[in-house]
């Protein structure tokens, strides 16, 4: 593929439009004000995008306004009990995610006296901030040129200059096209009116082309097809995985609970007692691998699909009389699970041998 760089038309419709459109956010700054030379708060910038990784807008604003009032500055945060973090966390899923939240934090105030650096490589030397939020706390926080590419952006760019080059090798493409797009002057709205658009316009089916700022300039539109944009490489099948969950309840009315390894998939999540299955080889499939020796009865299989396989796990389910002792994990009350740390598997898992857990 010979496309290095195409030509890109001037950002000023996509600003103007951001300026009458944007979308009013709790840790944004709206145009007008940033015209009045107001800044957002790198902390609230930067503690929104690592949210907005795991999740949607409306989910990630109850998130940001509860970390906000339990820890206001990026010292509170820095200075919190580890534990208190993963548990206001708890629901956002990945809790590696947490844990380099925090340890920013601290690099943040210990080595920077409390104030994010103010460059993408400063921030990407952080723990915790990869390309994507380095760039954005860099243009949105500190009104940096830096280039912010998420799916949103991905979508406009590869419609607007009708990228045929599939995904994910067109990312460095697109980078570039990205790059040369944003401008010297509001580089931090630009970023943001990109991402808007992407979510309200130029959205993945039936985006509103005859109301988009770029629809004179966008080659998806003149070729009578954007959606055809981004051009995605044909899906491998996914490796299937086997293995057994096991879910114990007790005549207290409490399901046993474990947690996973700090380290690897969902590492440090709760889990109900399974075989392995996230290696190469399967589980077990069946009782012999159950945690301990009860009536276990099999309530059929539940089916997960992670990034890089599909994992097919059969259920058992036991009661237990007075409950053995727990020493990899603890009793909790099955009308309490919706407090607990469970990634959507587990969930799944629980449902299929209580079908009311979680209603
Ligand atoms: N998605 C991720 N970051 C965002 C932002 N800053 N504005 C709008 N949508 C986003």
């Amino acid at each position: 593929m010979t496309q290095n760089t195409l030509t890109p038309p001037s950002a000023a419709p996509l600003l103007s439009w951001y300026d009458r459109h944007h979308r009013d956010l709790p840790w944004r700054i709206s145009p007008a004000m940033a015209a009045r030379g107001v800044r957002p708060d790198p902390y609230h910038i930067w503690l929104s995008e690592v949210m907005l990784q795991q999740t949607t807008v409306p989910a990630v604003k109850s998130y940001f306004a509860k970390f906000l009032a339990r820890w206001p500055t990026v010292d509170a945060l820095a200075q919190a009990p580890g534990d208190d973090v993963m548990a206001a966390w708890a629901g956002l899923g990945y809790y590696a995610r947490a844990r380099n939240l925090k340890k920013c934090a601290e690099a943040v105030a210990r080595d920077h006296g409390g104030h994010f650096p103010d460059t993408e490589e400063g921030l990407k030397a952080l723990p915790g901030i990869g390309d994507y939020t380095a760039a954005a706390v860099a243009a949105i926080g500190f009104d940096r040129q830096a280039a912010v590419m998420d799916g949103n952006v991905e979508r406009v760019i590869s419609r607007l200059f009708a990228i045929a080059m599939p995904l994910p090798a067109a990312k460095p493409l697109m980078k570039r096209q990205v790059a040369l797009l944003t401008p010297r002057e509001r580089p931090g709205d630009f970023a943001q009116a990109m991402m808007d658009l992407g979510a309200t316009i130029c959205t993945p089916k039936r985006p509103t082309c005859s109301i988009c700022p770029f629809r004179d300039n966008c080659e998806a539109l003149r070729l009578h097809d954007p959606e055809q944009f981004p051009v995605k490489a044909a899906k491998k099948d996914k490796p299937v995985r086997q293995g057994a969950a096991f879910i114990a309840v007790n005549d207290h009315g409490e399901i046993l609970l474990r947690r996973r390894i700090e380290t690897g998939l969902l590492g440090g999540m709760t889990e109900v007692p399974t075989t392995g299955w996230t290696a190469r080889i399967d589980g077990e499939t069946t009782t012999e691998a159950a945690p301990f020796a009860a009536d276990w009865q099999a309530c059929g299989t539940v089916t997960h699909v992670f990034t890089h396989f599909e994992l097919r796990l059969a259920i058992f389910r036991a009661s237990i009389a007075g409950g053995p002792g727990a020493d990899d994990g603890w009793w909790e009350p099955v009308t309490n699970l919706e407090a607990q740390a469970l990634p959507t598997v587990m969930k799944k898992a629980i449902a299929q041998a209580i079908p009311r857990a979680f209603i």
